[in-house]
């Protein structure tokens, strides 16, 4: 068995391992990375596509901002949909100048793997049967890579191992809550290179269920599909998504839309789900490990980002001051932020999708409730400010 030691063991190489490496290597503390995939598969996975700003600065201190200054695209405002008519929600007027940017979950794994290699930084790709151990007492970490049986001796375990990770599961359950909802729909999403059929996201509440128009570039779009959860991706050739989205579209965005053959298609269960606490002894849990949101607020990675900026400042105080403030604090600080972005993305979710089993007395309520939202200055701030993001 080879043994290593650390100072922080990280369980996962998708948005939230990386960025914590990222920022505990700018502060000189020794960490690894454990990853059971291989590094093609964690850089080509496409998933969410909107930073807010704090997200954007967090990812500027990090110092991998390069690409996302000239490529990320900022936008402030956005479109709602509904009975065919358009709504904006101009973002930055009524956030007092915020914005958010668009720059794909795909591209920041790959700036953030890249200055990881360049900083010649350990990782462990493709490693099996990982296994977390005493973070009660004296933690470590234990996998198969390349054949060899390898220990991690370490103070602390970071899990940011996904939703289906092991972290959480290693948790004993008498010291776990978890709360979850789970939501009739899935998201079919289609990624294209063609141009996006407008310049700002689109939110279409329709008769025939949700859409999303979004982007990647201005030659790549992204665009999504409220679906029941029995369909099968393999059911749905690129005409007939081009075709249900043209029915869910205004006369004029069906007229404008460019469609071409799909480079990635995909369906996405919807679910909320929150884990408490977020630290046991010395296990933190960051991002999707901890808490899942329905895109619809686009709030997945920038939760597992904010989550990030509380612990890696835990971290640092704790190895620069010996202070065990952060680290404390860390899962009230999170859970905080975290139950405001599964409000708002319960609510986007409720108000824009079609649930089949909503009452017509419910479907009228919500339409009211939309309709006073999108006409009044007050229900539009609200959303904006929420969807910019919550201050930290
Ligand atoms: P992940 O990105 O899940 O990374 C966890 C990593 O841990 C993975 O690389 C995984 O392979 C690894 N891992 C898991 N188990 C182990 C183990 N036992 N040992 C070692 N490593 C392990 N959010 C949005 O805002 N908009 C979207 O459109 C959107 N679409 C999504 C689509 C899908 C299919 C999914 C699953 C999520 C989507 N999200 C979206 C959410 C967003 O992508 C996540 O919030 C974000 O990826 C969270 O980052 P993370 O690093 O916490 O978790
Ligand atoms: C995306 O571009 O993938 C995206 C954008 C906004 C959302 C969800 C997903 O709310």
């Amino acid at each position: 068995m080879v043994v290593l030691n650390t100072k922080v063991a990280i369980i996962g190489s998708g948005p939230s391992g990386l960025l914590l490496g990222q920022l505990l290597y700018k502060a000189g503390i020794d960490h690894i990375i454990v990853e059971r995939q291989s590094e093609e598969y964690v850089a080509s996975r496409i998933r969410a596509g909107i930073l807010e700003q704090v997200t954007v600065d967090l990812l500027e201190q990090a110092g991998v901002d390069e690409n996302l200054k000239t490529k990320g695209l900022p936008h402030s405002g956005i479109e709602i949909l509904t009975s065919k008519q358009k709504h904006r929600i101009d973002l930055t007027n009524l956030t007092q100048g915020k914005q958010v940017t668009v720059y794909g979950q795909t591209e920041v794994t790959k700036d953030l793997m890249q200055a990881r290699t360049e900083a010649n930084l350990l990782s462990f790709y493709e490693a099996a049967n990982v296994q977390v151990h005493d973070f009660y007492g004296r933690p470590s970490v234990t996998f198969e890579h390349e054949g060899r049986q390898v220990k991690v001796e370490c103070d602390f375990i970071a899990g940011c191992d996904g939703y289906h990770g092991i972290c959480r599961a290693s948790v004993p359950e008498e010291k776990i809550k978890t709360f979850e909802k789970v939501y009739p729909f899935g998201w079919l999403g289609i990624l294209a290179d063609v141009p996006p059929v407008s310049d700002e996201l689109i939110y279409v509440q329709s008769e025939r269920g949700f859409a999303l128009c979004s982007m990647r570039s201005h030659t790549r779009s992204r665009y999504y599909l409220q679906v029941p959860l029995t369909e099968k991706v393999e059911d749905w050739s690129d005409e007939k998504f081009w075709e249900e989205l043209k029915n869910r579209l205004d006369p004029e965005s069906r007229e404008k839309l460019v469609t071409g053959e799909s480079i990635e298609k995909s369906i996405a269960p919807l679910r909320s789900f929150v884990t408490e606490p977020m630290r046991f002894g010395k296990l933190f849990l960051a991002g999707d490990a901890a808490h899942i949101v329905p895109p619809t607020g686009a709030k997945g990675l920038n939760l597992a980002a904010s989550d990030i900026a509380y612990l890696s400042q835990a971290l640092i105080d704790f190895y620069q001051d010996g202070s065990e403030k952060g680290i404390n604090e860390y899962s009230e600080k999170c859970l905080k932020r975290v139950w405001k972005a599964e409000r708002f993305s319960w609510w986007m979710t409720h108000l824009l999708h079609r649930f089949e089993t909503e009452t017509e007395f419910e479907h009228k309520i919500k339409q009211a409730e939309l309709s006073y939202i999108l006409d009044s200055q007050a229900g539009k701030t609200t959303l904006a400010e929420n969807y910019v993001g919550l201050p930290y």
